[in-house]
């Protein structure tokens, strides 16, 4: 048997590189979800100010709230009675599931648990261990309901 060692050079070379790709794909697979986890993603996706729809606001006229998606953020845009108009996250913090206005007594209210929150978010009954985050929200001289995706430090 004979050995080019020229070939045997080569495609040593070529293992090598595949190895080095194969470790460095390792590295990132690894490294990935730990940078999902330890860096902040609280607006990822979000970008800018959204609009309401105009089925939307009309919604939150006839209903006092409305459910909407402001990039990944899910949110209740809602009129506290007194004109002015909120949004919190509209997931709640217990086990995510999606909170709605109670006008009536003047809570966000989760079903999934009897969960209740104060029109500022905070959680005032129930299993729910932190408040709902809260953002800015307007009406603008067209009508427009806007919402600034960025929460509000409380
Ligand atoms: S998921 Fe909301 S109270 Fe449990």
């Amino acid at each position: 048997v004979t050995s080019n060692p020229q070939a045997t050079a080569t495609r040593r070379s070529f293992i090598d590189w595949l190895l080095s790709i194969g470790v460095l794909g390792w590295a990132a697979s690894v490294a990935y979800p730990v940078l999902r986890y330890v860096l902040p993603s609280g607006t990822a996706g979000v970008g800018g100010p959204v609009v309401l729809t105009a089925e939307e606001a009309d919604k939150v006229r006839r209903d006092r709230f409305t459910i909407c998606q402001a990039g990944t953020l899910r949110l209740i845009v809602f009129d506290d009675g007194s004109g002015k108009y909120r949004a919190l996250a509209a997931k709640c913090t217990h086990e995510g599931c999606t909170v709605q206005y109670v006008p009536g007594d003047a809570v966000i209210w989760c079903a999934c648990h009897n969960g209740r929150f104060d029109l500022e978010g905070r959680n005032i009954s129930g299993p729910p261990p932190r408040p709902l985050s809260r953002y800015g929200v307007h009406v603008d001289e067209a009508g427009r309901v806007i919402v600034t995706p960025e929460p509000i430090a409380t």
